[in-house]
């Protein structure tokens, strides 16, 4: 940069410190365009929150009742990001809704749900409606895992409930498999290969020496991840393939008012063993001993899980919690749009200096940041990405038909219902201890931190997303970054008055198409 730019557009190490007497959100800053080879398109937006959670997309969906459940968490995990599932509901339904993403499109499944022979048609029944299963065709095993035959979904029916499993099951000499050794280096085209020449056949069962059950391919999610190749996402898997799934859990207490240590490892034991690849311990004031001590539990019970903590907005807090055992921070108090903690409580600080202030910390300590709330378009997200790892969004993802609820019509137009955590009726249905309140108290008039909303409908999140990440990758294309570490040294800050908001949206002009 020339001598004379630097003095204007200046490093975040400079420009922060500068204005170290006033909060700083997205739109009180710009940034500068610098010398640039990069294409937008071949901008790399893959990011690191921890060594067991890498995103290809930096953007997570709220663990809020009105945005993530699992059809909002395979959306993201398929376009590359993550979803956290809310924990407003029991915990059993929680499990099934982790369950669900978890189990929706595999290679190879590894560890394929599994029956065995004395088993009633009623008992598969009953496991595939716990469990939220949208598949009904098993294998059969011996106690030795070895292969005795497949039941095929047309006989799970009510009408056979009182059947055993080995009267309906096809034998085992009627079953295709295909031995491990046979897959080589490219299994999903060995796989591809297999159903291209049976046709019809929609289950390849994987066995190892001795006929033991080693996996299962199944015809529809190979043909979608080979649907995938071409497409502009690629989704977020873990080691065995499963899409990525985050979920949130609160640090529930007993009557005597201290931490039921039971209770949260048994919820955490519990997401782990379903597959959950992060935990969330999401409250409204992360820097807290309940928080603290919740990460602590969670961490000494399961040291190798990544934990998501939050939320803060000092270097203090991410010292706190990373020192308690948390890996990845989130910050953010009062930015969201349903949020009204500054209005209520007098505190938050506005999102940037916020989000500078934790990053010093965070680089300090060996954790990420996540900026979580108040972005509300692709220019804030490329702005919080010169801080932070990724985003949280709740308000942009709340209108898609993945978002729990129901549409509804006022005066001709579709809306969706979107409501803080911290809103009466999310802590009513549960909430409430997220914003330091015990749940009996939330029929009695606790001041509520957010509001019940209404966000118009909008197009299925891999359009938004689409619009979203292509936004960023501009962003990274005028910043001269290939890729979002190229980023954060790259960006040059300057302050902008409200005569440069003004400017900076389209204006003076009558809008007739919006790029909404
Ligand atoms: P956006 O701006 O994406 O914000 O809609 C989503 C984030 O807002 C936080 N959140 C709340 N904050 N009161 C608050 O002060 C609330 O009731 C509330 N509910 C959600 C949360 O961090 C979420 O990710």
């Amino acid at each position: 940069m020339a001598p004379f730019d630097d003095q204007f557009y200046q490093p975040a190490d400079k420009f922060f410190p500068t204005h170290s007497g006033v909060g700083l959100t997205y739109d009180d800053v710009t940034l500068a365009t610098l010398y640039s080879e990069v294409i937008p398109r071949d901008a790399n937006l893959d990011t690191q929150l921890h060594e067991r959670l890498q995103l290809r997309l930096p953007i997570i969906s709220a663990d809020m009742d009105t945005v993530t459940e699992s059809p909002m968490a395979i959306a993201m995990a398929r376009a590359g990001g993550l979803g956290l599932i809310h924990c407003n509901m029991p915990e059993r339904q929680q499990l099934s809704e982790v369950s669900r993403v978890k189990n929706n499109v595999h290679g190879l499944i590894q560890e394929p749900i599994k029956i065995g022979p004395d088993q009633l048609i009623g008992e598969v029944l009953a496991m595939i409606s716990e469990r939220r299963f949208g598949f009904s065709t098993f294998p059969v095993v011996d106690e030795k895992n070895t292969l005795l035959g497949l039941l095929p979904g047309h006989v799970v029916r009510e009408r056979y409930a009182a059947r055993k499993v080995a009267e309906a099951m096809m034998p085992r000499a009627q079953v295709h498999t295909i031995h491990e050794r046979e897959l080589g280096r490219e299994p999903i085209k060995a796989a591809d290969s297999f159903f291209t020449a049976h046709m019809g056949i929609h289950k390849l069962l994987v066995v190892g020496d001795g006929d033991v059950l080693r996996g299962l391919f199944t015809l529809s999610d190979i043909e979608h991840i080979l649907h995938e190749h071409g497409s502009h996402f690629k989704p977020a898997r873990d080691e065995k393939f499963r899409l990525l799934c985050g979920a949130s859990i609160i640090g529930l207490r007993k009557a005597d008012g201290t931490l039921d240590r039971e209770r949260i490892i048994g919820h955490a034991g519990a997401l782990v063993e379903r597959g959950c690849d992060v935990i969330a311990v999401s409250t409204a004031h992360g820097h807290s001993a309940g928080v603290g001590d919740t990460v602590k539990l969670i961490r000494e019970a399961f040291p190798e899980l990544p934990i998501i903590a939050g939320n803060v907005t000092s270097g203090a807090g991410v010292e706190y919690l990373a020192k308690c055992g948390a890996n990845v921070i989130k910050v953010g108090q009062g930015p969201g749009s349903i949020c009204t903690t500054r209005v209520v409580a007098g505190v938050g600080i506005p999102q940037l200096t916020a989000l500078y202030v934790a990053s010093r910390a965070a680089e300090k300590c060996g954790v990420t940041i996540i900026a979580d709330g108040g972005v509300v378009k692709s220019g804030d997200i490329v702005k919080a990405l010169t801080l932070a790892q990724a985003v949280i969004c709740g308000g942009l993802l709340a209108g898609c038909p993945e978002a729990p609820g129901q549409i509804m019509e006022i005066n001709g137009k579709l809306y969706k219902q979107y409501r803080g955590m911290g809103s009466a009726a999310a802590m009513t249905a549960g909430s409430a201890a997220r914003y330091g309140h015990s749940t009996k108290d939330s029929t009695r008039k606790v001041a509520a931190e957010g509001i019940e909303a209404l966000k118009e409908v909008s197009p299925p999140v891999e359009l938004v997303l689409a619009q979203l990440s292509g936004g960023v990758q501009s962003g990274l294309g005028y910043l001269g970054s290939r890729d979002l570490p190229t980023l954060r040294k790259a960006a040059r800050f300057i302050r902008v008055t409200a005569a440069g908001q003004r400017e900076s949206a389209p204006h003076d002009v009558i809008e007739v198409k919006s790029t909404k």
